[in-house]
């Protein structure tokens, strides 16, 4: 195995569709109009020599050593910086531009330090190899004069060194910052000779605006900002293209190793989703993969209070078939089921779900999708006809109008906020319909032109009153409307938000929202070209979850909206693989597909293929399994890859369910919340040391390779294979890829899916069938999925969870850069220092009135809790809001939560919970007790 180079063209794509032919060195090539002089070179093989560009970013100009002559043109102009040009002649090597280019290197040369052979980047050094390519040999002017030799090294970030000794003030790295990732956290300070880089106002890169994304280190040409496991552990040997585990955005990394051991992650530039962007959990936060809390050995116990005892895998996996086969035979089939993991590969959960319904003879299978995006599911298959984003990523390109509903993307999905960002900077307009000043509503260089801050709770309101505003204002695109959509069902909804209830002017007084702020924002999308809609769990976690998702796709049908680039409906799905367990079939009632349990025709066809009857009555919800669990008739749970504890609400409620079992097995990398209720824990492998595929928020489905071996000797798909062995249900494969060929067989929107085809495309986003053999970029081209889109009538139904004298504010929670969900993978890595602890955002004026100053410790109460954590003063909320993360079980935000749930799917309603606040001097007692406990087990698990 080798390293993974991409070719590097030093200037950007032209998009242009218009051809230029001229001739470089005697050779003629043909390339489209606004390609670099620099690009055309290279794409026929001719590497120019360069320093300041790259094609990652746009051409600077700065470094002048990709000069070129150009017959009949006066001077030495940069290659990088010239555009072709009909029928000019280019030459690209003659002895004038050799005599140039070793000037040119001989002045950097002589100001950088002759540490070549044990500098870090040994190597992987542009400046080394370029003064190679100029055959530099000797400096005449020596090393005494002025230089930058004795300069600072700033290690203030936990992952990379800034040797400013080393800059050659190229720019790569302010560049990216701006272009790539959109922070603008870098200048170049200083002129002339004292010209440097320098992070924010001359502030130490962790002190800055910097958020760690690494896109300059990546793109710096020198050994100045150098990964700290490179200068660690040296240069990498060889390198796997493989895909981000943490969020929805699926960025493809090239995993560069030297033997087992990871070297640093580098985003690959051919990945299709992340365009060779990354942010700070995929690019740095892996090290939970091999931290030392990891848990290698399968463990028992017959009691949740006894220790736990290491065993074989071979008894652990016979004692969890002989309790579950116990269980069944005193309590009934149905009285055991399990949850599949949106982190695990879609082979993995694919084989959960024919587990549970092939082995176990029931669906009771769940997943934690049902937390998240169950309602995009089901709103979007009522009003399209399928249950996922309209869109790919590249699309965002096209659009005119970006309206962000309930998703924070520069936290949550930051490498798609980072392209998001560059088409705001580039004059797209935005609207943000959220509760609080996320980022994205004013960050460098992009403002919202509407900010919508409703009142959490109300997103069915306001999304109506938009629909109001555009029907009443005779602003729908009613030619669109009339082909495309049902015309009657149409008719209906345009005369159900037509009506005066539902104006801007009647819902402001519960929405919050100032009635022309959305008089405003709905006439921009209706009539601002192409407008594209993302939303996330803001829009989900409700009550009315689903009703909001239908009325975001009615707004879509109503414009136009759908059916080509630039526009369309885009759940920001959260974690890696979600789309991808939802459509494995990982809920009770739907098998691979979508398609209902209860379809005999489908059902036979599995009950075929699998060699077994399936029953045609959909399985229990989570939330059912935890209830019957309490009941008595729930005895049994298979949980790979979940904690529930953490991530599902009302706290009190999941720990009572799963205390009330006789045999919950857990499988996961640590003894997560959730293990403290567990009888068999089983470890579960990383996504390095695993084959098989993720499906991101595009339908993107990307492999995912294994690069070092199970550290506890099996992937998961392996140790579920022996369960179902055990519960007399072998599933015989001997490769992740057969298991994908057997979903592609069953599953018609993946009939075209294959390893092959993956391996020879880099990914496809489905339906890849027959009629879209090469995938489906951009859904309901020229028909929606399910025939006519569908109007649905959304009525607004307040939530039952109301403010009031007792909880007078409403709580909302949500993510942060640098942490991920419940925080089991990024709390083990560095990412910490950015986030040590949740907080609690409150309002300057709640603050005050209930004497509460920045950083106090405060009590968080509702009706179902409490807890404790500090509080942060600011007016990112509105009076009435308090926001909080759930990253730190020791807060445990979800203890406040309530049982309240999306009327159609169960989706917790996490993102409204009417609160108390006030101060307190520190940790509650259960906190403590926690504390305790967690200590407790993991010395338990390290002895
Ligand atoms: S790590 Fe990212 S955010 Fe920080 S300075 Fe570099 S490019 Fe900018
Ligand atoms: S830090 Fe690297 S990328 Fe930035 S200016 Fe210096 S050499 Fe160029
Ligand atoms: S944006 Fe998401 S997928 Fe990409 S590197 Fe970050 S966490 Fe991973
Ligand atoms: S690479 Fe063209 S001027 Fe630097």
């Amino acid at each position: 195995m080798s390293l993974v180079h991409e070719i590097d063209y030093g200037t950007p794509l032209s998009k242009s569709e218009k051809m230029v032919t001229l001739t470089i060195d005697g050779q003629e090539i043909t390339v489209p109009e606004g390609t670099s002089i620099m690009r055309a070179a290279m794409e026929m093989g001719t590497q120019i020599p360069k320093l300041c560009a790259t094609d990652m970013m746009d051409a600077w100009g700065s470094c002048r050593m990709c000069l070129v002559e150009i017959e009949g043109r006066n001077g030495t102009p940069a290659s990088c910086t010239t555009p072709v040009a009909p029928g000019i002649k280019v030459k690209t090597q003659t002895s004038r531009l050799a005599e140039i280019r070793k000037g040119v290197m001989e002045l950097y040369i002589s100001d950088h330090p002759l540490d070549c052979l044990t500098c870090a980047a040994n190597g992987d050094c542009e400046l080394q190899d370029m003064a190679g390519a100029v055959g530099l040999r000797e400096v005449r002017y020596g090393y005494e004069g002025d230089n930058h030799l004795g300069l600072d090294k700033d290690t203030s970030n936990p992952y990379f060194t800034f040797d400013t000794s080393k800059c050659i003030v190229c720019s790569r790295c302010v560049r990216a910052c701006e272009e790539v990732q959109g922070t603008f956290a870098l200048t170049i300070s200083g002129r002339g000779f004292e010209s440097r880089v320098s992070p924010g106002m001359d502030e130490a890169f962790f002190d800055s605006e910097c958020v760690s994304c690494g896109a300059c280190v990546q793109a710096c040409p020198t050994a100045t900002l150098t990964e700290n496991k490179v200068i660690e552990i040296g240069q990498p040997e060889h390198s796997v293209v493989t895909t981000c585990a943490y969020c929805g955005v699926g960025c493809a990394f090239k995993a560069e190793m030297r033997g087992e051991e990871v070297v640093r992650m580098v985003p690959y530039k051919d990945g299709k989703a992340n365009r060779g962007h990354s942010c700070v959990k995929g690019r740095f936060a892996w090290g939970y993969a091999t931290h030392k809390e990891r848990i290698l050995k399968p463990m028992i116990r017959s009691k949740i209070t006894d220790p736990w005892k290491e065993v074989s895998w071979e008894e652990a996996i016979a004692y969890t078939a002989s309790e579950f086969k116990r269980i069944q035979a005193k309590h009934g089939k149905a009285s055991i089921g399990g949850i599949t993991s949106s982190r695990c590969t879609n082979e993995e959960t694919y084989l959960v779900q024919k587990l549970i319904r092939g082995g176990f003879g029931n669906n009771n299978v769940d997943t934690c999708a049902r937390v998240c995006h169950s309602p995009t599911g089901y709103g979007l298959g009522q009003t399209f006809g399928t249950s996922a984003g309209t869109q790919d990523f590249d699309s965002v390109e096209d659009s005119d109008v970006i309206v962000v509903i309930g998703a924070n993307p520069t936290d949550g999905h930051p490498v798609f906020g980072s392209r998001m960002k560059k088409r705001l900077r580039e004059g797209a307009r935005l609207i943000v319909i959220d509760p609080r000043k996320t980022d994205i509503v004013r960050t460098p260089h992009v403002e919202a032109d509407y900010h919508l801050p409703l009142l959490p709770g109300t997103n069915v309101a306001i999304v109506t009153a938009l629909a109001h505003v555009i029907v009443t204002e005779g602003l729908v695109a009613e030619d669109y409307v009339r082909e495309r959509c049902d015309w009657d069902e149409f008719q209906n909804w345009a005369a159900f938000v037509a009506d005066p209830r539902h104006s801007p002017e009647a819902v402001e007084k519960y929405t919050g929202v100032p009635a022309e702020l959305v008089r405003g924002a709905a006439r921009l999308y209706a009539t601002g070209g192409n407008g594209a809609i993302y939303y996330g769990l803001g829009v989900t976690e409700h009550s009315q979850g689903s009703t909001t998702v239908m009325a975001i796709a009615n707004l879509a049908m109503a414009t136009g909206n759908i059916g080509r680039r630039g526009v369309g409906v885009n759940p920001l799905r959260g974690q890696n693989n979600v789309q991808g367990s939802c459509d494995m079939g990982s809920f009770p009632h739907e098998l691979p597909g979508y398609r209902h349990i209860a379809g005999d025709e489908v059902r036979h066809m599995f009950e075929e293929f699998w060699g077994v009857h399936l029953e045609k009555e959909p399985g229990l919800r989570i939330p059912n399994m935890l209830d019957a669990a309490v009941e008595g008739s729930f005895l049994g749970l298979y949980v790979q890859g979940e904690d529930i504890v953490q991530s599902d609400p009302d706290t009190k409620h999941v720990t009572a369910g799963l205390a009330a079992m006789e045999c919950v097995v857990v499988q996961d990398l640590f003894l997560n919340e959730t293990a403290n209720y567990a009888h068999v824990f089983l470890p579960g492998s990383s996504f390095l040391e695993k084959d098989g595929t993720f499906t991101n928020a595009e339908r993107r489905i990307q492999r995912v390779r294994k690069v070092m071996a199970p550290k506890a000797g099996y992937a998961d798909w392996e140790v579920t294979l022996l369960i179902a062995e055990a519960m007399d249900f072998p599933m015989p494969y001997e490769h992740p890829s057969q298991i994908m060929d057997e979903i592609a067989r069953l599953t018609p929107s993946f009939a075209g899916v294959s390893y092959e085809k993956l391996e020879q495309d880099g990914s496809v986003q489905w339906p890849c069938n027959d009629k879209a053999p090469e995938g489906t970029p951009i859904m309901h081209i020229d028909h929606f999925v399910r025939g006519k889109g569908r109007f649905m009538v959304t009525e607004y139904i307040p939530t039952d969870e109301r403010t009031g004298a007792r909880f007078p504010l409403l709580l909302t929670t949500g993510r942060i850069l640098s942490q991920y969900n419940v925080g089991a993978q990024t709390r083990r890595t560095e990412n910490s220092m950015w986030h040590e602890e949740d907080v609690l955002e409150i309002h300057p004026h709640d603050a005050e009135q209930r004497g509460i100053r920045e950083h106090d410790w405060v009590r968080l109460e509702s009706r179902s809790g409490s807890t404790s954590l500090r509080a942060t003063i600011t007016d990112r909320v509105a009076p009435g809001v308090v926001y909080t993360t759930f990253h730190h079980p020791s807060t445990q935000a979800n203890v406040i939560t309530t049982d309240f749930s999306d009327w159609a799917t169960n989706c917790p309603e996490y993102k409204v919970t009417a609160v108390q606040v006030m101060p307190s001097n520190g940790p509650s007692q259960w906190q403590e007790e926690y504390e305790a406990m967690a200590k407790n087990s993991r010395r338990i698990a390290a002895e």
